[in-house]
Formats: C-alpha cells, sequence, structure tokens
C-alpha cells in the first residue's frame, strides 16, 4: 500500500529558494522570484542556445557533480530536456525509473530522497502530482543538495516558464509593450500560472488568460491577468498566443468540460483566429500537443509557430539553472 504523506503548502516557498546571501538554492517557483534573478538566469541560458550541429554549448562545468531526476509522473519532453542539460555540463546524470522503485513499494518520499543524499546526489530534479512536494523535501534536505521543480500538480512548473520568457525574449525584445494571451485549461495549468508569473515580473503590457468559463482561474488568483471567456476578443492584438492542452488528467469530474469538436469550434487556435492577433505574432506550446483540438495542425507547423524552439530552449534554460544552483550556498 503507498504510504500515505502530506505536503504543506503555505509556507513561504520564493524565501526558501535563497541561500543566506540571497543566491538561488533550489528552483521551485517563479512567484515571488526577483526581476534581476529572473533575468540573470534567461540572460545564462541565452548564452546555451547554439543551432544544430554547433557543441560550443558544452561545458564541463558541473564535472564530479550527480544529478538525480526523480519523476513521479510522466515526462518526455521535460525529463530527456534535464537528462541533456547535465549531461553537456558534464555532470552524472541518474535518471529514476520511479515508478517501479520504491515508494511504490510504501517507502517515504523523505527516505528515498536520504537515501540519494547517502549517494552524494547534489541536485534532484523532481516532478509530482502533489502540490507541496518540492518545497517540503528542498526543507529536508542537506545545504549542499538542490532541488529543481519540473512540474509541481496545478501549482508550479518554473524551467518550463522560464523557457517560455527566453522564446518570447528572442523574438520580440522586451516585455513592457507586449500582450500575452494564455488559452485553454487555466485552471489546471501550472504552466499558465509559472510562465504568467514570469511574465507579471517582468513588467509584461497585458496578460490575457482566455478559457471556458469552467477552466478559468479563480477570480483575484492572478489579479494581474484579464480573463476571457471569449477567444476572438482575447486574440485580438496580441503578440504573443500560448496554446494549453486540457488537463483531462487533473479533473476528476470531466461534467460539463467541453468535448473536443466544441473545444476546437470555440477555443483551436487556428490560422484564421491568428489573423485577429498583431502581424507577425507568434505561437506557443508548452507540449504535449494535440492537433486539431488546441491548435489547428497547420498552424502548428507554419512560420509562425516558435514550439520546437521552445523545446531547444528548454535544454538551455536547464543547462542555465543546473549551473546557477551549483554555484550557491555550500559548493566550492
Ligand atoms: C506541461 C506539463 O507537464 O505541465 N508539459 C511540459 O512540461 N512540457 C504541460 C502539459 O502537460 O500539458
Amino acid at each position: 500500500m503507498q504510504a500515505i504523506e502530506t505536503f504543506p503548502t503555505t509556507d513561504n516557498v520564493a524565501n526558501l529558494q535563497l541561500d543566506a546571501s540571497g543566491n538561488l538554492r533550489h528552483l521551485l517557483t517563479l512567484e515571488g522570484l526577483e526581476k534581476d534573478l529572473l533575468v540573470g538566469l534567461l540572460d545564462d541560458a541565452q548564452k546555451f542556445v547554439t543551432h544544430p550541429g554547433d557543441a560550443t554549448a558544452r561545458s564541463q562545468s558541473l564535472a564530479g557533480r550527480t544529478v538525480a531526476n526523480l519523476f513521479f509522473e510522466a515526462s518526455t519532453r521535460t525529463r530527456a530536456s534535464f537528462d541533456l542539460a547535465g549531461k553537456r555540463l558534464g555532470a552524472d546524470v541518474l535518471n529514476l525509473d520511479v515508478n517501479t522503485s520504491s515508494r511504490k513499494k510504501g517507502e517515504s518520499i523523505l527516505d528515498m530522497i536520504y537515501t540519494l543524499q547517502a549517494m552524494q546526489v547534489d541536485v534532484m530534479v523532481v516532478r509530482d502530482a502533489s502540490a507541496g512536494v518540492p518545497a517540503y523535501i528542498a526543507r529536508h534536505v542537506n545545504d549542499y543538495v538542490s532541488i529543481l521543480n519540473a512540474g509541481e500538480a496545478e501549482v508550479s512548473h518554473p524551467t518550463q516558464g522560464l523557457l517560455d520568457l527566453l522564446t518570447i525574449r528572442q523574438h520580440k525584445g522586451s516585455f513592457e509593450d507586449l500582450t500575452v494571451a494564455i488559452v485553454g485549461d487555466i485552471a489546471h495549468s501550472r504552466v499558465a500560472r509559472s510562465t504568467g508569473q514570469g511574465l507579471h515580473t517582468l513588467g509584461v503590457g497585458e496578460l490575457r488568460l482566455i478559457s471556458p468559463p469552467v477552466l478559468a482561474p479563480d477570480a483575484g488568483e492572478m489579479p494581474y491577468a484579464r480573463l476571457f471567456d471569449n477567444l476572438e476578443q482575447g486574440l485580438r492584438d496580441a503578440d504573443v498566443v500560448i496554446a494549453l492542452r486540457i488537463q483531462r488528467e487533473r479533473i476528476g469530474n470531466l461534467d460539463g468540460i467541453p468535448g473536443i469538436d466544441e473545444y476546437f469550434a470555440n477555443y483551436g487556435i487556428s490560422t484564421e483566429r491568428m489573423q485577429l492577433a498583431k502581424p507577425g505574432a507568434i505561437v506557443m506550446h508548452p507540449g504535449p500537443m494535440n492537433r486539431g483540438i488546441e491548435i489547428e495542425s497547420v498552424l502548428a507547423d507554419s512560420p509562425a509557430s516558435v514550439i520546437t524552439q521552445q523545446v531547444a530552449n528548454g535544454v538551455a534554460v536547464r543547462m542555465a539553472v543546473l549551473e546557477r544552483v551549483c554555484r550557491s550556498m555550500g559548493r566550492h
């Protein structure tokens, strides 16, 4: 039987991720992360962005370090990109198949963490379907271990937020005059939250969250965003449009959730609907993408789409974060 564990979610997570000198020790959330730190991470990541065949974005800065990927929830791109990021910095990378591991046998998450700590793992990359897990682990590890949140329930996905910010910056330069529209299942999306928090910190001109009413965030949750339930109104003059998947696995009761055809008809992003956005507007998607549901297939492959560039930036951002936390307190 699975051990019953509860994970408190009320602590001040933003402070927990900084060391005594204010350096980034863990990456748990973008909420409350100050602008200079955010911009510094984007600048670091930009240096790791290269083109196919270009081997310069490699270093040995993490040689002798060990990074463990602990994905308690399914992932393809985030896990692969943390794996590659660690390897391209010269770290040893341990990918634990946690679906068949001890946690299934009832071992508590902390016992698993202490085991890895005893094997001198320096960085643990954690994805979990329960809220509060990354911060809970961060509060229990030794000074020389860093925790990186790779997706926490519907709460937070900070490296996805960073890679979205980097992609937008590459295309649009600065944020102040931009209108960014995030479309889809906002209620269950950790991507909408992290990307939205980061955009807010960077002073985005306008953040719009567009969804069917049943998938809208709680009123007041993101007071800096404008909520829309009408797609056409929300897309008008947008510079950036981010499409999201309906996170069916997070929705207990699917009553009232639009079916595929109805969803595409009302909220699907298509080439035609993109005409409402500003000329030169870009389309993004964190993946996995459902063609013909939240995004029209031809649009996903069109010049307006920067979806594969997001994936490439994901590796660069994770390299920057790994390097940064390995420079913080307790390290040499
Ligand atoms: C997202 C996630 O896992 O939160 N995907 C990702 O990390 N690339 C979004 C999703 O699952 O829809």
